[in-house]
């Protein structure tokens, strides 16, 4: 199975992100991970629709967009308008996972369920029919540049296994804690797309496309 790479621009210099967006698109990404967060979900503060829909133009792939904000529902529009073409949800928030999902459905964008690390993985059950893609976090949400947590690992082979006894192409996503020490682990565990921010954006543009390289393992 081919490996994607989404790196995470939250590790990027902010005060050129359009720049930052070409940049690490050249050096061979193949999706743009987006990461809101609202203070209140998880906490820190970060982007809303108007700066992902400024970068559009910045970029042809795919811009994967995680949305860790409570309340969620009354936002998708804004992000399907702004350019997303997947749209990842939490569970975990209050609103109604599944009225989300046949939003994000109903503008023919992907939908994807990211669930945190104390979350069981088999809350994706009932949405497998509406998932394009299923995203492990494999560290607590709020931040770049923390440390992997393991047990994701065991999420991912179980998420795996469900996956292909599904009759659906689902992408497995990792999120968090991404290095070049652990990706070949998270890759035999299961994972197809791997989030990155501080190994994506490390050492500089100069680095950018050897990180991506090295980020989808051997
Ligand atoms: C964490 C975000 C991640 C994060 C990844 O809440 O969802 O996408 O930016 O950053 P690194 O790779 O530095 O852990
Ligand atoms: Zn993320």
């Amino acid at each position: 199975m081919s490996v994607k790479v989404s790196p995470s621009i939250l590790a990027s210099n902010f005060s050129s992100l359009g720049e930052e967006v070409k940049s690490i698109t050249e050096a061979g990404a193949d999706y743009i991970h987006l990461d809101v967060m609202d203070g209140h979900f998880v906490p820190n503060l970060t982007i809303g629709s108007d700066v992902v829909k400024s970068i559009r133009d910045k970029s042809q792939i795919p811009f994967d967009v995680h949305l860790m904000i409570d309340p969620v529902e009354p936002y998708i529009d804004g992000f399907v308008q702004a350019g997303a073409d997947i749209i990842s949800i939490h569970p975990e928030a209050k609103d109604d996972t599944d009225v989300c999902l046949k939003k994000i459905k109903s503008h023919n964008l992907k939908a994807g369920l990211a669930i945190n690390p104390d979350t069981n993985w088999e809350v994706v059950k009932p949405y497998m029919d509406m998932l394009d893609l299923i995203l492990v976090m494999s560290v607590h949400p709020g931040f770049g540049g923390q440390k992997f947590i393991s047990s994701a690992l065991d999420k991912l082979k179980s998420l795996r296994k469900e996956i292909d006894q599904s009759s659906r192409e689902i992408e497995l996503e990792i999120d968090g804690g991404i290095n070049f020490e652990n990706i070949q682990q998270v890759i035999d565990a299961g994972a197809n797309v791997i989030v990155a921010g501080t190994a994506a954006f490390r050492g500089g543009k100069a680095e950018y496309a050897n990180n991506i390289q090295k980020l989808r393992g051997k």
